[in-house]
């Protein structure tokens, strides 16, 4: 059998190279040999993701006539390619992408730091805000009161509390999506959400499509549930979803699942217009593909005048192809842990037997207060101390980066709580590993790629502002220098950066 799980069309490779061109050339570079330059191109795309990795290449001569050089260049780039990791091929299946054994891959299993283990490090990991008190105190104490009832029962909910359940399908409702309470799962937070949907959809061997880079922990989920990933790239910039691409990959490969984050997307910051989503779903339901929606970051549009997007499942009127997920972690804060599904009401009872084994129930008393922030208007108020502090930080920390690190590059997001930046060329695994030396935890990119990709880029968050921000982008700076001038780590990146 192939190895490969996308196709990578001549045109849309040969567009890809050119577009590198446009890059400034580091100073004092000498022009390299054609068939080397095309290698370096093709080897950057794959490590920056824009090329998933096990995606088919083209054969020679279709490349050769698309880029207009020779079939031996092509051959001799191929060559170089597969000598160094980047490419397999096998006779009659063509060749296709891979990454190095060797690539420095960073740790896998994401170990939470506790916050009093930080010191005086400045901790890029985590894209969580504090609690906007003070509602978290007021719901806690909203649910106490409510609690008495409960304590007579039993105490197990799996689908989640009647009224959380009801609360919940009525918001939808609100948002022009018809919804009952059948159709709601409350969970553990998005992580239980997604942690049943992979049990259900998405066992051992079955493919799921994910955005590439996409958030790292629910990658790792898959990988650890024995799903076979297939990425596909973002396009540049904050437009996100190229979908040529999400049709090529969902008729070629026909995943079982897709996993897709429309709305402020971890960690780009993109946002799906209505054509994207509406073609999103009629791509996924053409190919028999379960959509699967994460609104964790939707409430967080940090700029008044963003049009915020009808929501994904909006478009799938039959209510057959998305599942969407929900969650009050970013909107408001990730230690209460409720997160939801929305889904078709026998879906929901299939989730509720899939989650049983994991965890029974999610806690009542977490339920009861986000129940009461819902029912009291409480939760529009936190969820704006939450975007006003989002967005102080977010804009305190494109400052700082601009005056501290101007060759790189980023877009700014209109919402969710990070961003996604170019380092001028250094290895994002290595600036995470000086970080560490200089009193900074900071995630690179190939942590949000599957096999390796991003090696460009590190993950910022909003959620550190003012000095705290600017301190935070000097350290990035001489971590920066650290790796200019080779000074070698001997560690890796620790795999004790927490990614959420
Ligand atoms: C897109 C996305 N989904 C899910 C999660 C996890 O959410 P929860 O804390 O509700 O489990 C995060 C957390 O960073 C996230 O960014």
């Amino acid at each position: 059998m192939a190895q490969w799980t996308s196709a990578m069309g001549a045109a849309q490779l040969a567009r890809l190279l050119n577009s590198q061109q446009d890059r400034p050339a580091g100073p004092g570079t000498r022009r390299p040999p054609a068939y080397r330059a095309l290698a370096d191109g093709i080897r950057l795309l794959v490590l920056e993701g824009r090329v998933p990795v096990a995606a088919r290449l083209p054969a020679e001569r279709e490349l050769a006539l698309a880029l207009s050089v020779s079939r031996t260049t092509v051959a001799a780039a191929y060559e170089a390619l597969r000598t160094e990791g980047f490419l397999e091929s096998r006779r009659g299946a063509g060749s296709w992408t891979s990454v190095p054994a060797g690539n420095p891959l960073p740790a896998r299993g994401l170990e939470p730091l506790p916050p009093e283990a930080l010191g005086s490090v400045i901790d890029l990991g985590c894209a969580s805000l504090p609690a906007p008190e003070p509602w978290l105190t007021r719901a806690v104490q909203g649910a106490l009161e409510e609690l008495p009832p409960y304590a007579h029962t039993h105490g197990d909910y799996p689908a989640g509390l009647p009224a959380l359940r009801a609360m919940i399908a009525e918001r939808y409702t609100l948002r022009g999506i018809p919804t009952m309470p059948e159709q709601i799962m409350v969970t553990t937070g998005a992580m239980g959400a997604i942690d049943a949907i992979c049990h259900l959809f998405a066992g051992r061997g079955e493919r799921v499509a994910v955005e590439s880079p996409s958030y790292a922990n629910i990658l790792q989920l898959m990988r650890e549930a024995g799903a076979r990933l297939v990425p596909v790239a973002m396009a540049d910039g904050l437009s996100g979803w190229d979908m040529d691409r999400w049709r090529q990959v969902l008729r070629d490969a026909a995943p079982r699942i897709a996993y897709v984050v429309a709305d402020f997307h971890n960690p780009t910051g993109a946002l799906a217009g209505d054509d994207q989503r509406r073609q999103l779903v009629d791509a996924a339901r053409s190919a028999g593909t379960v959509l699967v929606a994460d609104e964790t970051m939707t409430e967080l549009w940090l700029d008044d005048d963003v049009d915020m997007p009808r929501p994904v499942c909006g478009f799938d009127p039959a209510g057959s192809t998305v599942i969407t997920v929900g969650s009050a972690s970013k909107a408001f804060w990730a230690g209460m842990r409720i997160g939801w599904v929305r889904a078709a009401p026998d879906v929901i009872r299939s989730l509720v037997a899939a989650r049983a084994y994991a965890d029974l129930g999610t806690p009542v008393l977490e339920q009861l207060a986000v129940n009461w922030l819902f029912s009291t208007g409480g939760w529009e108020q936190a969820v704006d101390i939450r975007r006003a502090q989002a967005r102080e930080n977010r804009d305190a920390l494109v400052g700082a980066l601009r005056r501290q690190l101007p060759d790189w590059e980023f877009e700014v997001p209109r919402g969710g709580l990070t961003l996604w930046v170019r380092t001028g060329g250094l290895s994002g695994s290595r600036l995470a590993e000086m970080g560490e030396r200089v009193g900074l935890r900071v995630p690179s990119g190939p942590r949000f790629g599957v096999d390796g990709a991003f090696e460009g880029y590190v993950r910022l968050p909003f959620t550190v502002g003012g000095a705290v921000a600017e301190e935070a982008a000097a350290r990035l700076a001489a971590a920066a220098r650290l790796v200019e001038n080779g000074v070698s780590g001997g560690g890796g990146e620790s795999p004790r950066t927490f990614v959420a």
